[in-house]
């Protein structure tokens, strides 16, 4: 059986407020005292976590950290880890117990990926994916062309990926990490749903591609095409080319 996306539209002010409604009721379908989850960082969640932070009675969940930059200070503030824990984690007031975070400046890396699959090695699957999408196709740190089948690892960031996370920090490219860890696409494959928020012009020739082409590598985040429960909640401009 084919599965297909379910698509949600919605205009950009009502964005944060569905991707939020959407998130609580999958938090709350799933029959387990602390869900798994994982979310993104960048602009797009932004309105997502500005919603969760208005609402009510999110039920408690175990987070996993989808990707971090490698090779900052641990007092880095362009941390993916101390974005989230500015936006969501702190605001939410979950428990660092409940938080699964890489560790960027780690001297290892090889090691600090064995950390973290031990970590989750009982967790299970993931519950639930939210997901952005990079203009390039990329879904955490899964690059075009590059990236590897394993569940974690250290992956090179392309030009595209450092030149739109340096526009976070208005600081020059060279000034961003040249790698970054990420929770690969098997990881990501095994999640029981995924949500993809998608917002903005610059994202819908992508998020055409993301729907139409077969599965390719060029394009990593096709891999969600087929996916058991996937919602993808999409802006106006997002969705002008579908
Ligand atoms: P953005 O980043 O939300 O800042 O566009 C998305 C991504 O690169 O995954």
């Amino acid at each position: 059986m084919t599965n297909k996306p379910f698509i949600i539209t919605t205009n950009e002010d009502n964005f944060g407020q569905i991707a939020a409604e959407v998130f609580i009721e999958l938090l709350q379908s799933i029959n387990k005292q602390k869900p798994f989850v994982t979310l993104p960082t960048g602009d797009t969640p932004v309105p997502f976590y500005h919603a969760l932070r208005e609402a009510k009675n999110i039920p408690a969940f175990i987070y996993l950290q989808l990707d971090e930059y490698a090779g900052l200070d641990r007092d880095d503030p362009r941390l993916f880890s101390a974005w989230l824990d500015r936006d969501i984690l702190s605001p939410l007031d979950m428990p660092p117990q409940d938080r699964i975070t890489f560790q960027s400046d780690a001297p290892d890396h090889q090691a600090e990926i064995a950390r973290m699959q031990k970590l989750i090695q009982d967790k299970g699957p993931l519950d639930i994916a939210v997901l952005g999408l990079g203009t390039n196709g990329h879904i955490a740190f899964n690059e075009p062309n590059g990236f590897a089948d394993d569940d974690i690892y250290v992956a090179p960031l392309t030009d595209e990926t450092r030149r739109a996370n340096a526009a976070y920090w208005q600081c020059p490219i060279n000034n961003m990490p040249t790698h970054g860890y990420t929770l690969g696409i098997p990881l990501l494959k095994q999640a029981k749903h995924s949500v993809l928020l998608v917002k903005g012009q610059s994202k819908a020739t992508i998020l055409k591609r993301t729907l139409n082409e077969t599965e390719t590598r060029e394009v990593p985040s096709t891999y969600l095409q087929d996916q058991q429960s996937v919602t993808i909640i999409v802006d106006e401009a997002a969705a002008s080319q579908l």
